[in-house]
C-alpha cells in the first residue's frame, strides 16, 4: 500500500478520499508546526507529503525524500515560497499547489480588511468593550470614504481580479502595477496599468496580490510607503516579506499612512515589535483561504494532485 504523509491535520475528507483511493495515510500527530528531524524521517518513508505553508521544504527535506521513493510534495496552499522548486525539480519530485479554489475566499477577506481599515470596525470595537463609547459624536471615529476611491492594486492574477471585480460595487477606479500588461485583467476589471511610484502616489487603498520571490522581498519598504497618501490603506494577504514590517511599523506610528490591513507577516507567526500596540493597523492570523468550504475544496485539489502523481501522471496543478 502507498503512504501518503501528512504534515498537520487536515480537514475529515482529506483522509477519507485517499483512503477510498488505496492509500494509507499517516498525519503528524500534534497541532503544531512539524519539526525538520520528523519532516526529514517521515519524508524518506512516504510515496507522497501533503505539506503545509508554514514548512520549511528546502533542500535536505527534498534529499531525503529522493532517498525514498517520495513522488510529490502536494503544498496545501496557493503559494509555495517554503518549498525549494530547484531541488524538487532536481530530484524528480513534483511540487504542487492549490490555485483557484481559495480566490474568493482570500479576495473575500481582503475586503474585510479594506473597510475595517476604512472605517476602523476592529478599532471601534475595542473602544466600545473597554467603555470608551461615551456617546455620538461629530468627530468621533471619522475613518475614509470607499465609494468612488481609487484601488491600486499590485499583482493582476486571480486575486487580484477577484478583489477588483467586488470594487464595482463601490464605484472605484482601479490601478494595477504588473511586470506585464494584462489585458485579460483590464478586459474583467477595467483596470489601467501604471508602474509602481504612480500606482503608490494615486491609491487610496494599495493591495498586495503577488507571490513571495526573491523579486518581490521588500517591494514595499520605506521609499514607497512615503509615496503613498496620508490618507492611503496598505493591505496584505499575499505574503508577509513583500513588505519591510518595520518600515511599516514607523509609518504607522507617525501617521505617515492611515492604516493598515494585513492577513501575513513578515516574521509570521511572530510580530515586529510595536505593530501590535499601534490602533491603525488590523492584525489577521493569516486566514485568507480559512473558510470550510475553501479548506474543503483545497483538500480536494491536494488529494487529486498525490492520486495523479502517485497513478504515474503529471498532477494538474504542477509548479515546477
Ligand atoms: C495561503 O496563504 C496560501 O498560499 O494558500
Ligand atoms: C493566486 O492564486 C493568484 O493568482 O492571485
Amino acid at each position: 500500500m502507498k503512504k501518503v504523509y501528512i504534515t498537520r491535520s487536515m480537514p475529515k475528507i482529506t483522509e477519507q478520499l485517499l483512503s477510498a483511493a488505496g492509500f494509507a495515510v499517516k498525519t503528524f500527530e500534534h497541532d503544531r508546526v512539524i519539526d525538520k528531524q520528523t519532516l526529514l524521517c517521515e519524508s524518506v518513508n512516504a510515496d507522497a507529503v501533503i505539506s503545509m505553508l508554514s514548512d520549511k521544504v528546502d533542500n535536505d527535506v527534498i534529499v531525503a525524500a529522493s532517498s525514498g521513493r517520495c513522488k510529490i510534495f502536494a503544498n496545501y496552499a496557493v503559494g509555495y515560497n517554503n518549498i525549494d522548486i530547484v531541488a524538487a525539480r532536481e530530484h524528480s519530485i513534483y511540487v504542487t499547489n492549490t490555485p483557484g479554489v481559495l480566490t474568493d475566499a482570500t479576495a473575500d477577506l481582503t475586503w474585510a480588511l479594506l473597510l475595517d481599515c476604512a472605517r476602523r470596525v476592529t478599532e471601534g470595537d475595542k473602544l466600545t468593550r473597554c467603555g470608551e463609547f461615551t456617546g455620538w459624536a461629530p468627530l468621533f471615529m471619522r475613518g475614509v470614504q470607499v465609494t468612488g476611491k481609487t484601488l491600486g492594486l499590485i499583482g493582476a492574477g486571480r486575486i487580484a481580479t477577484a478583489v477588483a471585480k467586488r470594487a464595482c460595487g463601490f464605484d472605484m477606479k482601479i490601478l494595477y502595477y504588473a511586470r506585464e500588461a494584462k489585458p485579460d485583467f483590464e478586459q474583467a476589471t477595467g483596470a489601467t496599468r501604471v508602474d509602481l511610484p504612480a500606482l503608490l502616489s494615486q491609491a487610496d487603498f494599495v493591495s498586495l496580490h503577488i507571490p513571495l520571490t526573491p523579486d518581490t522581498r521588500y517591494l514595499i519598504g520605506e521609499r514607497e510607503i512615503a509615496l503613498m497618501k496620508p490618507t492611503a490603506v496598505l493591505l496584505n494577504t499575499a505574503r508577509g516579506p513583500v513588505v519591510d514590517e518595520q518600515a511599516l511599523v514607523e509609518a504607522l506610528r507617525s501617521n505617515r499612512i492611515f492604516a493598515a490591513g494585513f492577513d501575513v507577516y513578515e516574521h509570521e507567526p511572530a510580530l515586529t515589535p510595536g505593530l501590535a500596540e499601534l490602533d491603525n493597523v488590523v492584525l489577521a492570523p493569516h486566514v485568507g483561504s480559512a473558510t470550510f468550504e475553501t479548506r474543503d475544496a483545497m483538500a480536494r485539489l491536494v488529494v487529486d494532485n498525490v492520486i495523479s502523481a502517485l497513478n504515474g501522471e503529471v498532477p494538474q496543478n504542477l509548479v515546477w
